[in-house]
């Protein structure tokens, strides 16, 4: 550590030529992200409030109240009533809070398992490993769909938890919730639906007027969701979401700390101290642009999710995995061959991809930072690729 400091102007001098190794959204060039830079209230209003800590939420009673404001209202947008929870870090903190939660909720099973599709985020994978939980990993049929007998028949007296996801990280894709539902019907099992992505989606979709297989609350039996803000909600990061249908979880699961300075409370949190602002923005971001705000921005990126399948169906060598549900596109080649070179080819153009190689494909995450014109240009690059590789 220096021993006197340094004057402000040289310190962002120094970090400007340290972060110019950073990509920037802005150049296109982050095409496998499900981030984006956030949007520019919310931003204002995060700096605003940057010292609001909810971990203490009885010393911030304002900031509380606006955050279950905010999880009533999105609760609503999916179809639930009067619906509980909070602000996390991110997707794989409120999947973690809902696998402990399922686990807590069956102290009766000595070796509790929980049943998913194998194409789940890694979060759970995580969460099973820290709880001390078995996986029980369903496999997708050749269209990348749920294989819905083998689901079912993973689901036994050991099963505390079952997972569905609405927008899964590889595709977009959105298992059939419905059924799952049915599955577990009078069984003492817990629902989480995972739509980290997809929850800020799938309701704008349906109201832009595609058809959207029931995935929320709708669905009786669903017990919980995850949803995050700071992917296709653009808020700033950290802010993810927990929402959760029984109001009596948090006294049932939650934690108590003895010590804050604003007494007790009962809370689902993995972390302690947590940030206010990205909570106070977002609901400012759902203030300002409404409904509307937000399905205009979807529009756009689904009229150039639309422009990029043209693009990849003209291109002799590759196709796309699947046709797109949102706006996440997975590029495989026609033979067959490993995309492995392919995305090693792109990158070195600098197109930061996202490679699945369990599934053999790369894939694209049309995000509003990503317009035509970048697309454009990467359609060329990719073609250009395909034909050197000989794919
Ligand atoms: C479906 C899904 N769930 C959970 C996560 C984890 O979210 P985070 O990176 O915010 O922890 C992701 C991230 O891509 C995701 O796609």
């Amino acid at each position: 550590m220096l021993k006197e400091g340094l004057k402000k102007r040289d310190i962002l001098k120094i970090l400007d030529k340290k972060l110019s190794k950073d990509y920037r959204y802005s150049s296109g060039h982050i095409l496998g992200s499900m981030c984006t830079a956030a949007h520019e209230f919310g931003r204002e209003i995060y700096c605003k409030y940057v010292n609001k800590n909810l971990g203490d939420p009885g010393l911030f009673p304002g900031t509380a109240e606006l955050e279950d404001e905010i999880i009533r209202e999105i609760g609503e947008l999916y179809n639930g009533k009067e619906i509980i929870g909070s602000f996390t870090t991110g997707g794989s903190e409120a999947n973690l809070i809902a696998v402990r939660i399922a686990k807590e909720l069956r102290p009766d099973i000595n070796e509790p398992e929980m049943v998913l599709p194998i194409s789940a985020h890694m979060s759970f994978d995580k969460s099973a490993e820290l709880l001390g939980i078995k996986l029980r990993k369903t496999q997708l049929k050749d269209n990348f769909q749920l294989d819905k007998e083998h689901f079912k028949s993973l689901i036994n007296e050991n099963t505390c938890l079952v997972v569905g996801i609405a927008g899964t990280t590889s595709l977009g894709l959105v298992d059939p919730i419905q059924e799952i539902g049915r599955m577990i019907e009078n069984k003492d099992i817990f629902f989480h639906v995972d739509a980290a992505f997809g929850g800020f989606v799938l309701p704008f979709l349906k109201d832009l007027g595609y058809k959207i297989p029931e995935w929320d609350f709708h669905v009786d039996q669903v017990d919980s969701i995850t949803a995050d803000p700071h992917k296709m909600g653009l808020n700033v990061i950290p802010s993810g979401g927990i929402f959760l249908r029984n109001k009596n979880i948090i006294q049932k699961t939650g934690f108590e700390i003895p010590y804050l300075a604003g007494g007790n409370f009962k809370h689902l949190h993995i972390v302690g101290t947590r940030p206010g602002g990205p909570v106070i923005s977002f609901w400012a971001l759902m203030k300002y642009l409404g409904m509307n705000g937000f399905k205009k921005i979807l529009n756009k990126c689904m009229e150039n999710t639309r422009y990029l399948c043209e693009g990849i169906k003209e291109i002799e060598g590759i196709r796309l995995a699947t046709e797109p549900v949102m706006n996440i596109v997975g590029i495989t080649t026609e033979s067959g061959e490993s995309i492995c070179e392919l995305d090693e080819e792109l990158r070195k153009l600098h197109w930061m991809l996202g490679k699945f190689e369990d599934f053999n494909l790369i894939r694209i995450v049309i995000m509003p930072h990503i317009t035509t014109s970048h697309l454009s240009k990467f359609i060329k690059d990719l073609e250009n690729v395909v034909k050197k590789l000989g794919l």
